[in-house]
């Protein structure tokens, strides 16, 4: 059987760095406040130079350098994001553009934070469907845009960047034992829209509207969402938890994460965090925190890999990867 397999992964951050000090006097808060309810300590910020689309290309041009690809090897681009450059066309358009391509197709996705498991999920079915056999998958945000920098229940949360990752149609033998995705599994309710949602829209306000949300109803969901489709994921595929090489949760809040890996038993040491370094970027928060694992060297060739997002709609997904 047709497998999506991993050929390499690209991370791009924004030169800015705001540290949770520089808060103080914008709002009212404080660094203790963010690191023990969050454990946010810094997020890039975007400048004006520095957009979804940039930051995109950016991280895609170094997914391909690590594949040992160039943008002519690639058949489709999927980009997730909130925060596209413009209403239309798709950012994704623009990163092919900006990578010189006048081949294949690209097209955005939106489902928030559980954006890449989505944009992930999509990627494999053109892959083992057989119209794709390279695909660019990114997710790239500029969230600071659509923040209101008054209200410090959100402002201090969210931040800026972009992961890519390159999957490539290998034969595989149907076994758990194969390289590439395993088993996916999303989900979404739409009753939960008003917990998590921006208040503008080219339909509705014809304003690009702010980020809004009830954090702690958001929190209360997050743990028991994250953990019904991670076990999902892992039933599919015949494993548990214990065979499990490392855990990356979407960064949102350590608190969720630290309670969704005790709720699903999987030890510490397997889990990767960047939330400290990166706050919530949203749909590019789950490529990012794999870069950072395999340019350390923690995630190798043949580990296995659980990848988890929640977030707007309420989304959410997990994805099963053989490194
Ligand atoms: N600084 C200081 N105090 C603050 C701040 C701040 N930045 N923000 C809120 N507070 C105050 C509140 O006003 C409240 O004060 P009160 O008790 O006087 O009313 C107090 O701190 C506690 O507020 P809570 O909201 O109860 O704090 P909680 O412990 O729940 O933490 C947080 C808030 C961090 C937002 C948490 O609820 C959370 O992480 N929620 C989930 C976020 C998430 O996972 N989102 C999903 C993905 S995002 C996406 O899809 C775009």
């Amino acid at each position: 059987m047709i497998r999506s397999v991993v050929r390499g992964v690209g991370a791009e951050t924004p030169r800015r760095i705001m540290n949770n000090d520089d808060f103080v006097g914008l709002v009212d808060t404080s660094d203790e406040w963010i690191t023990q309810r969050t454990g946010i300590r810094q997020r890039h910020i975007a400048s004006d130079d520095e957009t979804t689309a940039s930051l995109g290309e950016a991280a895609a041009r170094k997914a391909l350098a690590a594949s040992g690809l160039t943008p002519a090897d690639i058949d489709l681009i999927v980009l997730a994001t909130s925060t596209p450059n413009n209403t239309f066309p798709a950012t994704a358009v623009e990163i092919q553009q900006r990578l010189g391509m006048h081949h294949g197709f690209a097209f955005d996705l939106q489902a928030v934070c559980s954006g890449f498991l989505y944009a992930l999920t999509t990627a494999d079915l053109y892959i083992r469907g057989g119209s794709a056999k390279r695909v660019l998958v990114i997710g790239a945000e500029t969230f600071s845009r659509i923040l209101d920098w008054t209200d410090r229940t959100t402002c201090v949360l969210f931040g800026d960047g972009a992961g890519a990752l390159v999957l490539e149609a290998q034969v595989g033998e149907g076994s758990v034992a194969d390289q590439g995705i395993l088993t996916t599994s999303l989900r979404s309710d739409g009753a939960h829209k008003e917990k998590l949602y921006v208040d503008g829209g080219p339909s509705t306000s014809g304003t690009v509207g702010k980020l809004r949300m009830e954090g702690r109803e958001v929190f209360k969901h997050a743990v028991g969402m994250i953990t019904d489709v991670v076990e999902a994921a892992l039933g599919d595929a015949g494993v548990t938890a214990d065979d499990l090489d490392w855990f990356v949760p979407h960064q949102a809040n350590k608190r969720i994460i630290d309670a969704s890996a005790r709720k699903l038993g999987i030890a510490e040491e397997k889990v990767v965090v960047t939330v400290d370094r990166h706050g919530n970027t949203s749909a590019a928060s789950v490529p990012l925190a794999l870069a950072a694992a395999v340019a350390d060297g923690r995630i190798k060739r043949g580990d296995l890999v659980l990848l988890e997002a929640m977030g707007g709609g309420f989304t959410w997904g997990a994805a099963l990867v053989r490194w």
